[in-house]
């Protein structure tokens, strides 16, 4: 498929549609690295007292690095999934060590860090610092499978390389972090998972394979354990 023509749509809807969150303000590389993480199992509505709380105590690389650990376990209590806060501080110790204390703006080295995969990497790269390269998380495999009308099996390697690849072609140089977030965003409150999703306040409707066959609801299929 070939998604060419979703970007403009897509970045005149984000423009006026788009949340304020907390770390979009200020999409500092430090703030969109904790954010995302936090992003990862809960919802955004419950992370934004979290981040701010987090911030406000840990404000920079260096306090996550030194902080005790009853401390980071006290700002993360309720969140869940604990390991996500040992990550994130045996990272913030290696970028204190070995990357004079800030995030490699390079995809490549924010991968080798300590609980960043991918779509983390890919977030934090084309948010705080405006590098090219796709987030795709599970919004963004329905949208962009629901527009392309096709039922590929997202768990397969070589669907979610193919995607990749589809992504780096169309993402705009000039905005790649509104981009992908806007990606995001459509999944969240339009191109919803569960029950109807609100194909009449779609920016890119028109162009939606899956709305012009009727198959946007089945779409990504469940595959068979
Ligand atoms: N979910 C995870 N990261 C997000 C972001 N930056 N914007 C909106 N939803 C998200």
């Amino acid at each position: 498929y070939n998604y060419s023509e979703i970007t403009s749509y897509l970045l005149d809807w984000y423009d006026l549609n788009a949340r304020i969150l907390p770390w979009r303000d200020n999409p500092k590389p430090y703030y969109v690295w904790i954010s995302e993480i936090m992003l990862q199992q809960t919802r955004v509505e419950a992370v934004k007292p979290y981040f701010d709380r987090f911030i406000t105590n840990l404000p920079d690389i260096k306090a996550l690095a030194m902080a005790e650990e009853d401390k980071l376990l006290k700002l993360w209590e309720g969140l869940g999934y604990y390991n996500r806060v040992r990550n994130l501080q045996t990272a913030a110790i290696t970028i204190m060590n070995e990357y004079d204390g800030v995030l490699p703006p390079s995809y490549n080295e924010l991968l080798k860090l300590k609980g960043i995969g991918p779509y983390t990497a890919g977030a934090i790269a084309s948010i705080a610092y405006q590098i090219p390269v796709p987030a795709i998380d599970g919004n963004v495999y329905r949208v962009t499978k629901r527009i392309a009308g096709s039922f590929d099996d997202i768990t397969k390697a070589s669907v979610q390389k193919e995607l990749e690849k589809d992504l780096l072609v169309i993402i705009p140089k000039d905005r790649p972090g509104d981009f992908n977030q806007a990606l995001m965003e459509l999944g969240a409150t339009i191109c919803i998972p569960n029950g109807k999703p609100l194909c009449e306040k779609c920016p890119v409707m028109h162009l939606c394979r899956g709305f012009r066959n009727g198959t946007m609801c089945s779409i990504p299929i469940k595959p068979e354990k």
